[in-house]
């Protein structure tokens, strides 16, 4: 997919912005508090209906204004067909999603027609962090080749909330809590299922990502599903009662797994320099985006936040050169213009940005 234009209201310091977006490169730069973040909120708004930064709306709406809309024309690669794309939000939490003038129920709507990989300092997490941002990236990847996969999680998470709730109220009904445990056990094996398998495809688009960065070792993943491998979810749910009784929540199930990265045989999270876990995360990314592409023939469109401050040159080069043989739109962004020399001029458009005004050149 390709952001061909975007218009910005009142997204943080960007009160109105229209912006003609290159194919390939889009480079933004300017001094802090300028305004690169919020643009790549922006987009991040159009493609996920939500905020990377936050999820109380009124730090992202500009102050004092009551909602935000942010709009674009989206093309899709080789027929080129162009759709427009529009999400409003509002401080009491609105939310409306149109594409082509009709309304889109979800989020997830929004995200079928421009699929964004976003990494930024926070990325880093997905190493060091919790599980959550780990399954987080998973279920991306899960969702946008697998289509029933963001309705099978729905009836999921609406069943953990009910048995979650029966375990927490004072006098339990068992049978209740057996039916409960009986409709999540086949949603569970589902989810592990999806999973599993996705995980097994992206492992093949890891290692030409690796091959062509300097600097990291044979990277492998290994997935845990939230309960012990070999054992049936529902014996496991059955016998784990007491215990989820006294603890008034669901201790095992797909709400619980996760993936471990490996660098030649060892826990990336333990073995790697900062900057190598850095580009790991890169190359997690961008095979992850290589893997949707081979798989729906569209590609995503990637927001890289302040690339120069997270990897040296050597490695921002590396990067930039696997977006461009993936064909992939990207918008980066860096205080400095001299960060990005060496940038062919002729296939990218830098954009210099001055108190939320964003000019060409
Ligand atoms: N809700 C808001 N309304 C208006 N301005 C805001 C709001 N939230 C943040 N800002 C301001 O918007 C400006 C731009 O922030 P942004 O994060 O986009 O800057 P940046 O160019 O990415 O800077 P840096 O180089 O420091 O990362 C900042 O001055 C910030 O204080
Ligand atoms: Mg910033």
């Amino acid at each position: 997919m390709f952001l061909n234009s975007i218009d910005i209201s009142k997204v943080r310091n960007l009160v109105s912005v229209s912006i003609d977006c290159h194919r390939k490169a889009n480079i933004i730069y300017g001094a802090n508090g300028s305004g690169k973040t919020s643009l790549l909120e922006a987009i991040f708004l159009l493609g996920r209906g939500r905020s990377f930064k936050h999820r109380d709306l009124r730090l992202v709406v500009n102050r004092g204004q009551d909602s935000l809309v942010v709009s674009g024309k989206v093309a899709r690669p080789i027929s080129d067909a162009e759709h427009q794309l529009g999400v409003m939000r509002s401080v009491k939490g609105d939310f409306e999603a149109r594409c082509d003038g009709q309304n889109l129920s979800s989020a997830g709507q929004l995200a079928s027609e421009l699929p964004i990989q976003l990494v930024d300092a926070h990325s880093f997490s997905l190493l060091e962090g919790g599980p959550l941002q780990r399954r987080q990236f998973i279920d991306w990847g899960v969702f946008h080749v697998e289509h029933g996969y963001s309705d099978l999680w729905r009836r999921f998470q609406k069943a953990l909330k009910q048995r979650n709730q029966l375990l927490r109220h004072g006098r339990i009904d068992e049978e209740l809590l057996k039916l409960w445990s009986q409709e999540l056990a086949p949603l569970n094996e589902m989810i592990a299922e999806q999973r599993k398998e996705y995980i097994s495809q992206l492992q093949k688009f890891i290692s030409p990502v690796v091959d062509a960065f300097s600097g990291l070792g044979a990277v492998s993943l290994e997935y845990s599903q939230g309960w012990p491998e070999g054992s049936s979810i529902i014996d496991v749910l059955l016998a784990d009662k007491e215990r989820d009784i006294a603890t008034g929540t669901t201790s095992h199930g797909a709400q619980r797994a996760d993936i471990k990265v490996f660098v030649d045989g060892v826990a990336a999270a333990d073995s790697l320099s900062r900057g190598q876990s850095k580009l790991l995360v890169y190359a997690l990314k961008l095979a992850q985006a290589a893997h949707y592409q081979s798989a729906t023939g569209l590609s995503c469109v990637f927001l890289l936040d302040d690339l120069p401050a997270e990897l040296d040159y050597e490695n921002r080069k590396d990067v930039l050169a696997y977006l461009d043989h993936l064909q992939c739109q990207y918008f980066v962004t860096g205080v400095d213009k001299k960060d990005f020399d060496g940038i062919d001029e002729k296939l990218s458009q830098l954009f210099h940005v001055e108190h939320g005004v964003f000019s060409k050149g």
